[in-house]
C-alpha cells in the first residue's frame, strides 16, 4: 500500500452572504492543523462558494466520467486527488444545504471508498438532522461516513461572530480527524483497486498497478524476503536486492516501469521492465513465499513480456547462476541461456519478442 501522505479536504458547504460556515471552517482549520501535521496529513480548505458550480448542468450521468464543463472537470480533479473529506455543514429545513447535495451529485467514481466526517451546526439540533440525511446520500456514492462527529449549537457556541473556545469541541474535532485518517488508511486498498490504472490480477480480488516511489517501503520488504532463497541457493549475500535501502529502491522505481500485484493492501509480487537499446529488460520478478507454486510468477512474467516495446527484438533477464528454480521457470517459458557464468555470479537468459 502506498505511503503517500493523505490529503483531506475541509469542505465549507454554505454559500450565502454572511454565512456562518466560513467561521466554523476557520475554527476547524486552526484546531486541526497541528494534529494534521502530526499525522502527516495535508489538510486543504475548500469552499463550495469558490467552485462556481451551477445546479448540475452535465448531460451525461456522472458515472460516465464524461464532463463537458470546465467547472466539473476542476471539481473532479479536486475530489479525485483527495483521500477523505470533512463537510462543514449547516442544517437547512432539517436537511443538508442544496449546495452540498449538488456538489455531491456532480461526481461519482471520484468519491468512492473515501471517508467523510461532518462538522454540523444549527439551532436546537446542532445540525444533526442535516448529517443524518447526508449520510443516506453519501453511502450511495460509496463514501464512508464516520461515526465521530462535531455538532455545534449556534446559540451556545457563537459569540461576537466567532466560535467561543471549547475544549470538548476541540477534542471532538481532533477525534474526528483521527478516525478519518484511520478509515482512510483502511480504505486505501479499495481506492487503489478502483483506480483507472489498476487491472485485475491472477488471484481472486487481487489487482495490479504501476509502482511508484511511494511504494518503496513495501518493495524493500518484498525484496528482503524474496531474495533470501537466492542467497541460499547461490551461497552468497552479494545480491543487490537484499541490500538496497528504501532510498535506493525509490531511485530505481523512478527509472524502471514496475508492476505490483496487490491484495487487500499487501504487495504480493512485482516485476520491473525497461528498454535498453533493442533489448526489453525484465527483472526483480518476485512473489511472496506463501504464494509460490501457484502460477503467480509466471503470470507476472507474461505481463512484463506483453508490455515489451515493439522496437525491441528480444527479452533479456538475469538470475543467480545457481538459482535452478528460476532457471527452470524461464526455460519452460521459452528462454535460452545466453551466458551461464557472468562475473557477478548471474546467468543471463533471453527469448525473441514475438
Ligand atoms: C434556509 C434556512 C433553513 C434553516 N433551517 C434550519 C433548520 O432546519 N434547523 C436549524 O437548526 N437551523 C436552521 N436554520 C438556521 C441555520 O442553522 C443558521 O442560520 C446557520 O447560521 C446557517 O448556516 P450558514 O450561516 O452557514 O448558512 C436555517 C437557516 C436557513 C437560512
Amino acid at each position: 500500500m502506498s505511503t503517500r501522505p493523505l490529503r483531506v479536504l475541509a469542505l465549507v458547504c454554505s454559500t450565502r452572504p454572511g454565512a456562518l460556515g466560513p467561521i466554523v471552517g476557520q475554527w476547524l482549520i486552526e484546531t486541526l492543523t497541528p494534529r494534521a501535521a502530526e499525522l502527516g496529513v495535508e489538510f486543504v480548505p475548500v469552499a463550495i462558494s469558490d467552485l462556481s458550480l451551477p445546479f448540475l448542468d452535465e448531460e451525461a450521468h456522472p458515472s460516465s466520467g464524461e464532463y463537458r464543463h470546465e467547472h466539473t472537470r476542476r471539481w473532479s480533479e479536486t475530489v479525485d486527488a483527495a483521500d477523505g473529506f470533512i463537510a462543514i455543514t449547516p442544517e437547512y429545513n432539517h436537511s443538508m444545504p442544496a449546495t452540498l447535495k449538488n456538489a455531491l451529485d456532480y461526481l461519482s467514481r471520484e468519491w468512492a471508498w473515501k471517508p467523510i466526517g461532518f462538522v454540523s451546526y444549527g439551532h436546537t439540533s446542532a445540525g444533526t438532522r442535516a448529517v443524518q440525511h447526508a449520510k443516506q446520500v453519501v453511502t450511495t456514492l460509496r463514501l464512508v461516513p464516520l461515526g465521530a462527529t462535531v455538532a455545534i449549537r449556534i446559540g451556545e457556541a457563537v459569540q461576537d461572530g466567532r466560535l467561543r473556545p471549547d475544549p470538548a469541541r476541540q477534542a471532538a474535532g481532533v477525534g474526528l480527524l483521527d478516525e478519518l485518517v484511520r478509515v482512510a488508511h483502511a480504505l486505501r486498498p479499495m481506492r487503489e483497486r478502483a483506480q483507472a490504472d489498476a487491472c485485475a490480477g491472477p488471484l481472486p480480488g487481487s489487482y495490479v498497478r504501476p509502482l511508484t516511489a511511494d511504494d518503496a517501503g513495501q518493495v524493500t520488504v518484498l525484496q528482503r524476503c524474496c531474495w533470501v532463497d537466492e542467497a541460499l541457493a547461490n551461497d552468497s549475500l552479494a545480491i543487490p536486492a537484499l541490500h538496497e535501502s528504501p532510498e535506493q529502491v525509490r531511485d530505481w522505481l523512478a527509472t524502471w516501469h514496475t508492476t505490483g500485484l496487490w491484495l487487500d493492501g499487501r504487495l504480493l509480487g512485482m516485476v520491473r521492465t525497461r528498454r535498453v537499446g533493442t533489448d526489453w529488460h525484465v527483472g526483480r520478478l518476485a512473489v511472496v513465499p506463501d504464494l509460490r507454486g501457484r502460477g503467480v510468477g509466471r503470470w507476472l512474467l507474461r505481463t512484463a513480456e506483453a508490455a515489451a516495446d515493439p522496437a525491441c527484438d528480444r527479452i533479456v533477464l538475469f538470475t543467480g547462476a545457481r538459482s535452478q528454480y528460476n532457471i527452470d521457470l524461464y526455460h519452460r517459458e521459452g528462454y535460452r541461456t545466453v551466458s551461464s557464468a557472468n562475473p557477478d555470479g548471474t546467468t543471463s537468459l533471453a527469448k525473441p519478442v514475438v
